[in-house]
């Protein structure tokens, strides 16, 4: 995470000076499988001289003598292609150079080694830390950069980029992922060629609807899920992101990493240090799949809250109420919520303000008390019903947002983002608060706490946010609007990290009209994020199949609704079970053979929950590739696995071969069986309850396909140790 303070470059204990230095010249970071090596010049100037598999032999690396790409490129030197750091002195020098000083390694705990290598300016008193944080069983790099200097007024910085990595492959294949509202994560894969390639996002709060700050990059040849030599790459950073891939004239490749420099100047005062967000990357040669999960052990162990805890299944009412209900009518779905058999009910948006009550989506929003007509009896006396049902109760927030028919609008003019001397520009008929403004950090942060002091039965925090931000200027950065968009996401961290310092295991979800907040910065302090708000299964296939690139799916909130109006109840329940099952849906709109379906899959769900949350995926045929998605989950002991299988819109006569799994002991038995079934719904898999070697299961593979493929159909076949 990116922070300023008032400080030297912390050692930490057990630190060691050059410790990983091979020799005087090398500095080796390292995982088990992954190594990058930098190499100091003659010149004092610190080159990436390898990135890739781990050698054998510590020794090779004394062979490294490659110093043609400086690791963290200056602008306004010699180098004429894009720098990671560009600044510009008190004197009106607008170049850098960045000479080697020392390297600090420190290790946390027995996984993680953390370098960081000190540069400085020869001729000017600026320095500059590159963080290189090593996970060794995940094979992930956590890379970020910090800057200080001590010159006589702020220091100006242009660039600041996380992290630069360099190749020299033969060619270069991109996989990045972009959409809109209700159209997310949509993976596209290109050649580069030579010049600049930038994958970006200039728009603030909601900053990953158009494009999300992750990539793959297939070095050589062109990777699938099981061969191939992959990065994948991703920005903790909850705002402006960019990536450029800039390929020479002698087809090397630098990918530069960070906040983006578009509208990002800033100006660092003399002592303080600017910590850039951390860019977090693995790379495997086995192909994408692998690349995953590594990204998925990383994140459940350190890049979200709660990783390795359980979630709660869960019934919303957004889909089925909107902005229209009563305490009584949400009580009455308490009951729905324990006749399905979930653990918590989320009261969504429409449940607060008075003076403009929050009846659609035009007012309101601000007025954080519950609405009278609406909850007479509070928010307390829905959590206390919700516990006599033996259910929990969880709450939906927008605490970043104001709409203009509102009293806070009234009260505070001034902790609002909007132009002076100009129209206010709506989306969804709302404005964005202020958060580099400290009293509008304590302000939106009292929401989240207010909420929890007076319900400290809240089990649930669904954390909204529905538009972007344009028309951006904050009053009380007065004459520093260039930091407007780095200062606000600095200021939404502050709060976040208050509410994690009080509330450190309230499950969260992370949502943003959909899926426009989905990376690690603001993940950190969530337990979940919400993808999309199209829920129609067959969409979902992509999008989920997209996130799970590089999200873990404990983290994949997937609900059950009546978005698609052609899918069973058994295709949405499948394809939501995928990730934290929930649903969002009109019980009492539900058949009975629909609700004894869902029943059982609940229960199924709980039973196979730690294989889907904990387990290794391993995605086996993409619905990029085939009408068809097939993946599956298997756990540690490799004992028990858990497949998937969706049939898209199957074409006629499409054909389907025997599919081939993955991630089993060849040496083991299992029996492979069919769960969540639904009378009156044909199986396409006629091997239920038989047993087989993982060797064949792997080598030979199952028949998913067999008779005639109806569209819209699928299987949960668990896979159990004999
Ligand atoms: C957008 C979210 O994505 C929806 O799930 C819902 O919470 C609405 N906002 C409520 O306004």
């Amino acid at each position: 995470m990116m922070i300023l303070k008032k400080s030297a470059v912390a050692i930490l204990l057990f630190c060691s000076v050059s410790a990983y230095a091979q020799n005087d010249k090398q500095i080796i970071v390292q995982t088990r499988h992954v190594s990058l090596v930098l190499t100091i010049g003659k010149s004092g100037r610190v080159y990436q001289s390898y990135f890739g598999k781990r050698l054998l032999n510590t020794a090779d690396y004394a062979q490294l003598n490659s110093t043609k790409h400086e690791a963290y490129i200056t602008g306004g030197m010699e180098d004429q292609f894009e720098p990671a750091i560009k600044v510009t002195h008190a004197d009106g020098n607008p170049s850098l150079e960045l000479k080697y000083i020392n390297t600090i390694s420190s290790h946390s705990g027995d996984d993680a080694t953390e370098t960081v290598i000190n540069l400085k300016d020869p001729k000017y008193p600026v320095e500059v830390a590159l963080h290189y944080q090593a996970f060794d069983k995940e094979d992930v790099i956590k890379a970020w950069t910090e800057i200080k200097h001590d010159e006589k007024t702020p220091l100006l910085l242009t660039n600041y980029a996380s992290a630069m990595l360099h190749f020299d492959a033969k060619k270069y294949w991109l996989t990045h992922y972009h959409g809109d509202w209700a159209w997310e994560m949509k993976m596209q894969e290109d050649e580069l060629t030579t010049g600049n390639k930038i994958i970006d996002s200039k728009l603030g709060t909601r900053a990953d609807m158009y494009e999300a700050p992750l990539f793959m990059l297939a070095l050589n040849k062109q990777a699938d899920e099981t061969n191939g030599e992959v990065v994948a790459g991703s920005l903790a950073w909850t705002g402006n992101f960019q990536f450029q891939f800039e390929m020479d004239e002698h087809n090397s490749l630098r990918v530069i990493s960070g906040i983006n420099p578009v509208a990002s100047e800033y100006h660092l005062d003399a002592g303080k240090t600017f910590t850039t967000p951390a860019f977090i990357f693995t790379y495997s040669n086995q192909g994408k799949g692998q690349a995953s999960r590594n990204l998925h052990k990383w994140a459940r162990e350190y890049g979200i809250t709660d990783g390795t805890k359980p979630r709660m299944t869960l019934l919303n009412n957004w889909e089925n109420t909107g902005f229209k209900f009563d305490e009584n009518e949400l009580v009455a779905l308490f009951d729905d919520a324990t006749k399905l058999g979930v653990d918590l009910f989320l009261l969504d948006d429409g449940w607060f303000a008075n003076k403009y009550p929050r009846d659609n989506d035009k007012a309101g929003l601000g007025d954080w008390e519950e609405n009278k007509a609406k909850l007479p009896h509070k928010v307390e006396y829905l959590v206390k019903q919700a516990e006599t049902k033996g259910i929990k109760f969880g709450i939906w927030l927008e605490p970043e947002m104001v709409n203009p028919k509102s009293e806070l609008y009234e009260k505070h003019p001034d902790w609002i983002l909007k132009l002076p001397n100009r129209d206010e520009n709506y989306q969804r008929n709302q404005l964005v608060l202020d958060l580099t403004n400290p009293k509008v950090q304590d302000y939106v942060y009292s929401i989240v706490d207010n909420m929890m002091t007076n319900n400290p039965g809240i089990a649930y925090i669904k954390w909204d946010c529905n538009r972007t931000m344009s028309n951006t200027y904050s009053p009380y950065l007065k004459d520093k609007q260039s930091q407007v968009y780095v200062d606000y996401t600095l200021g939404l961290y502050h709060v976040l990290d208050k509410v994690r310092a009080k509330y450190p295991h309230l499950l969260m979800m992370l949502c943003s009209g959909g899926g426009g907040r989905t990376e690690y910065g603001a993940l950190k302090y969530f337990t979940e994020f919400w993808p999309s708000d199209n829920t129609d299964p067959l969409e979902r296939v992509f999008i989920q199949w997209g996130y799970s690139n590089f999200f873990p799916s404990i983290t994949i909130s997937a609900h059950v609704t009546q978005w698609s109006k052609t899918a069973s109840i058994k295709y949405r329940t499948d394809v939501a079970m995928m990730g934290r099952l929930g649903y969002d849906i009109n019980v009492k709109k539900m058949s009975d053979a629909e609700v004894q379906f869902s029943k059982q899959a609940i229960k199924n769900y709980n039973r196979l929950n730690n294989v889907i949350w904990y387990g290794d995926l391993y995605r086996l045929i993409s619905p990029y590739d085939e009408d068809r998605a097939v993946l599956m989950y298997v756990n540690d002991t490799k004992s028990k696995a858990v497949l998937f299988n969706y049939f898209l819109n199957v074409r006629y006569k499409a054909q389907f071969n025997t599919v081939k799994l993955q991630g089993l002991d060849p040496q083991k038995n299992y029996k492979v069986e069919e769960t969540n079934m639904m009378d009156g719904i044909k199986s396409n898999f006629n091997d239920s309850g038989k047993v087989y070697s993982g060797d064949y299961l792997m080598t030979v593979g199952l028949n998913l396909s067999a008779g005639k493929i109806l569209p819209q159909t699928s299987n949960v076949i668990e896979i159990t140790q004999q």
